[in-house]
Order: C-alpha cells, then structure tokens, then sequence
C-alpha cells in the first residue's frame, strides 16, 4: 500500500492510495507540541484491516440514500443498501475502499500537492453513467488542508463526495473529543427519522435545541441533553444546513480544543455538514496510541450536499448530468 505525505513548515498530512485515506495529520499546538489530530491506528496493518471510512473520501454518494431508490427525469434506479434499509457512502464497494490513481502536483497555490484520480464504471454500485473523479489534496503555507473534488459523468447521475476524518484536536488516543467546542454558521438542520433511518426531509431551526451551535459550544453539553434526536442515535450524527450557502467557498464551522489550545476552521462551498460524534464506537478496536476507540474518540466534520438530497426536491440538487462539472472544495485550516 503507497502512501504520500503532504508538508509545509507546520502540518503534515500522510494519506494512503486506498480511499484517499487520511492516515495522520500532525499539528503543533500552541506550545509547539506536535500531535496527530485524525482518528485512527498506529499501523497499516490495522488501517487496512480497520474502519475503511476513517479519512476516506466517500462516494459516489456519500452518506444515506433511503432504501437505495432515487429517480432521474422519470427512470428509477435502486442501489445495493449496505446500513440497514438504506444505501450508505456509496454502497458495498464504495470510494472509500478503491485504490486511486495518485500523482504530484505543481500549483501556485500549493507548498505540495497531489491528484487523487478515479474512474467508477457505468453500472457501478448501480449507479448511472461512468463517472470519472479528480481529487486534489493540497497543503498551503499558512496551514490550510485543502480538498479539491471535480467530476464529470457520461449520464445524469446522482454525486456527493466527501471526506471523512474524525478529527481530535487534543491528539487521537491522547483522550475524548467530548470537550471540544464546536461553532457552525448554521441556523437550521435536518432531523433524522428513526424509520428512515436518516433525514426526514425536514429544515428545522437550531434555535432551542441542543443542535445550536451558532455560538461556540462544548459537544458534550450537546450529547448530554435528553433530546429525541439526540437519543436517537446517542449523540450527533447530523447534518446542519450552512447560513447564506451561495456556492462560493466561506467559512462554515470552527472546532477548538480548549487544552491544547489547537483551533480548525472549516471553509466549504458546499450546502451542508454532517457532524458525526461516533456513537457507533463501543471501545472495542484499538486506535492510536494504543487506546480504545470510543464514542467522541474524535468528531467527523463532512462538507457535502444534504442526506437522501436526490427524494426531497427542496434539498439541494445531487443531480449532475452529462457536460457539467460537479465541484467540492473543503479547507481544514488549522490554526
Ligand atoms: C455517518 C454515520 C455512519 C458513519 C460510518 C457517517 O458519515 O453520518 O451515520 O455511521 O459515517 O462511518
């Protein structure tokens, strides 16, 4: 299994050709100290064998479509459901887990960066149309971790990739994300349905609810409260509907670790972010460090179009066709 690194005079980002996974990032915190920010484990033998989401890029479709079924000017497509009822992160065989063509980059704009290139077959997954896809990681002199996404396809099909790192700006396995605080430009969100298992096709407000983080909160203040959609799923597993989204990239959400003193700011253009505390994490893997992953071992912060977007005509469009470019750019800037 390759794997590439990214530097500047800070940050380190270490990915490998399976899934484009993020493996480590490193960072200094205010004292200079450096720790690796990404959930994860100590080595390939584990990566490999582990949870093939952590740091992966997902897709075709990342996140849930309900029941796998969606509909494109009147033809009905049904994708494998690989969670439960639903289709998930781009079904069994998913982005995550293909091997990706990797080169170096020169760009202005870029201390190092490289081109992550897939080609996903007509029929792949079920889905419509060969899709080819350009990812391009990028590290900038001023600490930004740049992901670029474009893709193109031969028919209308249905897109939404993402990154998919769980982010522990104290250190992975050092100790509980549970006490970073969180603030996101989001007003409102989309509630889950536990029939559906995924969103409802509701835009509610954050206003009075624990899932208001529009001022800089601890997680865990919103983990603790006895909210159904919390109890739902022991914890957030949500995706928050970013203010003024207009498609040009702006800041979206900031998470800091008060100990560390380690701050990341989230830029995107994109509509939506899930937040993902991982509820599903019990502590039986080992991770980094050597220390059990557990529920809040780190928190997911997936830029992306909203969840079963293609069966809610007032979500935004997961629709591309033929001769448009789809377009992602999402900026883990650590500060
Ligand atoms: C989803 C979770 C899911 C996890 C799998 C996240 O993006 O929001 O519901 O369990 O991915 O790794």
């Amino acid at each position: 299994m390759r794997s590439y690194t990214l530097k500047n005079k800070n940050i380190e980002v270490t990915f490998i050709e399976r899934g484009g996974q993020i493996i480590s990032i490193k960072v200094p915190d205010v004292k200079g100290n450096i720790d690796d920010v990404v959930v994860g484990y100590d080595s390939m033998d584990e990566i490999l064998a582990g949870d093939g989401y952590f740091g992966a890029l997902c897709g075709r479709y990342a996140n849930r479509i309900v029941e796998g079924k969606f509909e494109i000017d009147g033809e009905k497509f049904q994708l494998d459901c690989n969670n439960e009822t639903n289709h998930l992160h781009g079904g069994n065989d998913g982005f995550n887990s293909r091997i990706w063509a990797v080169a170096p980059l020169t760009s202005d704009k870029f201390v190092q960066a490289y081109q992550l290139s897939l080609t996903s077959e007509d029929g792949d997954q079920k889905y419509p149309g060969k899709l080819d896809v350009s990812v391009i990681y990028g590290i900038t002199e001023d600490n930004q971790f740049v992901i670029e996404y474009e893709a193109e396809t031969t028919k209308s099909t249905v897109i939404n990739l993402t990154s998919h790192a769980y982010f522990n700006l104290g250190g992975a396995g050092k100790a509980s994300a549970e006490n970073h605080k969180l603030q996101l430009n989001a007003s409102n969100y989309t509630p889950i349905s536990a029939e559906l298992g995924t969103v409802s096709g509701e835009i509610a407000p954050v206003a009075g609810t624990p899932f208001d983080f529009t001022s800089p909160k601890e997680v865990k203040v919103a983990c603790d409260t006895d909210h159904e959609q919390i109890n739902m799923i022991n914890g957030i597993d949500h995706n928050f509907v970013i203010d003024g989204s207009d498609g040009s990239v702006k800041l979206v959400g900031v998470l800091a670790d008060p100990k560390s003193g380690r701050k990341m700011e989230v830029y995107t253009d994109q509509p939506g972010i899930q937040i993902y505390t991982g509820a599903h994490f019990d502590g039986s893997e080992t991770g980094k460090n050597g220390a059990p992953i557990e529920a809040c071992a780190g928190i997911a912060m997936e830029t992306q179009i909203f969840p079963d977007s293609p069966n809610h005509d007032h979500y935004p469009n997961a629709i591309l066709k033929p001769g448009e470019k789809y377009k992602h750019v999402c900026i883990y800037k650590f500060c």
